[in-house]
């Protein structure tokens, strides 16, 4: 190995996937995703059980990172983790156990900010110019992030309530669909009338989004038309779910669009579980070859939670000597820095 090459072995454990990587000079070599079912009969994460789940998998989703890659622990030049934000105790297992790695090797620790890597997660593979607006929707967050480096980024607003994903799960489970619901709203919509059914959308100021009106009409509509059918959301489940998801992805454009037009800027993209969503792709690709963007989606992989994002971010704060130190601990809420 020469001595210029940098491997950094990320570790991603802020919610209910364990995820281990590891980039070699800004390159993916590995991604290891773990993704616990435990949840499944809940109808959201219960953090305990996905501390639990982290402590069984995070082991062997290193050795299985670094198998894929082909290096060994004696190659690895450093360690990032997901410091922040997440649910704590799942936070604590990756925090743990990449301290332990780093001083068992003598290696530099590097905490990462875990909304910060979603953007970078455009990086992996893309490379779009700077500056690049990003709208991140996942379950737990909502953002529209101005990203002006790699490192300097600002998010000029978010949601002030549920994220996107969180109110497309939660629909999801008012209508009877296991969790998470986001990509079975997306499946059935497929299939549906997105104009049969009205939701009001929110009107929110400047860049911030609110998602509990949608949802609290959701319900309220659902109990109205159950008491004439009870049957009602299993009739029209493909025109109910092709509505909500007209509503949720029209409120996240029109705050993307009026973002890139105040702010004139075209290279566009979207990150987090939520890009998934085929609505939001059309309408981001769309408004893409309208007001002549350039538009990033990233590879499904790197969408939802994984640790390559968290490695990229990591590379690039290796290669700034950002690093932490061993009194480092995890946060479950963080701002920016
Ligand atoms: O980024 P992510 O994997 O985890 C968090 O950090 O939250 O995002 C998960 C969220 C869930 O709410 C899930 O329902 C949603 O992303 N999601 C979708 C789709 N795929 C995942 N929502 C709508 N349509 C999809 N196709
Ligand atoms: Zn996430």
């Amino acid at each position: 190995m020469p001595s210029e090459t940098i491997n950094i072995l990320a570790i991603e454990s802020s919610c209910d996937e364990t995820s281990a990587a590891v980039i070699q000079n800004g390159k993916v070599l590995s991604n290891t995703i773990a993704t616990q079912k435990v949840h499944e009969r809940y109808g959201g994460v219960v953090p305990e059980l996905a501390s639990r789940a982290h402590m069984q998998n995070i082991v062997p989703v290193v050795d299985a990172a670094l198998a894929d890659a082909g290096v060994n622990k004696a190659e690895i030049t450093a360690v990032a983790f997901t410091q922040a934000p997440g649910l704590i105790g799942s936070l604590l297992v990756g925090t743990c156990f990449a301290k332990a790695f780093a001083q068992a090797l003598h290696l530099p620790l590097i905490a990462v900010h875990h909304m910060q890597a979603h953007v970078l997660a455009h990086f992996i593979e893309d490379k779009p110019d700077f500056p690049f607006l990003c709208l991140t929707v996942s379950g737990g967050h909502t953002q529209i992030v101005l990203c002006r480096d790699y490192l300097d980024m600002e998010v000029l607003g978010e949601t002030i309530d549920d994220a996107a994903g969180e109110a497309f799960d939660k629909v999801a489970k008012m209508m009877g669909l296991p969790y998470p619901g986001g990509p079975l709203i997306d499946k059935y919509a497929a299939e549906g009338d997105p104009l049969r059914f009205k939701f009001p959308m929110s009107e929110m100021k400047d860049y911030e989004f609110s998602f509990s009106g949608v949802k609290t009409s959701v319900l309220y509509f659902l109990q109205a038309q159950r008491k004439i059918d009870p049957d009602f959301a299993e009739k029209n489940r493909n025109d109910i779910c092709a509505s909500v998801q007209h509503t949720i992805v029209n409120m996240l454009m029109a705050k993307l669009r009026k973002a890139a037009k105040e702010l004139n800027i075209k290279q566009v993209g979207i990150a987090g579980g939520v890009s998934a969503n085929s609505g939001l792709r059309k309408a981001i690709k769309e408004a893409g070859e309208k007001y002549g963007w350039k538009v990033y989606i990233p590879r499904f992989e790197y969408c939802t939670d994984n640790a390559a994002m968290i490695g990229i971010t990591g590379y690039h704060k290796f290669l700034k000597g950002d690093f932490a130190d061993m009194s480092v601990t995890p946060t479950a809420r963080a701002t920016w820095h």
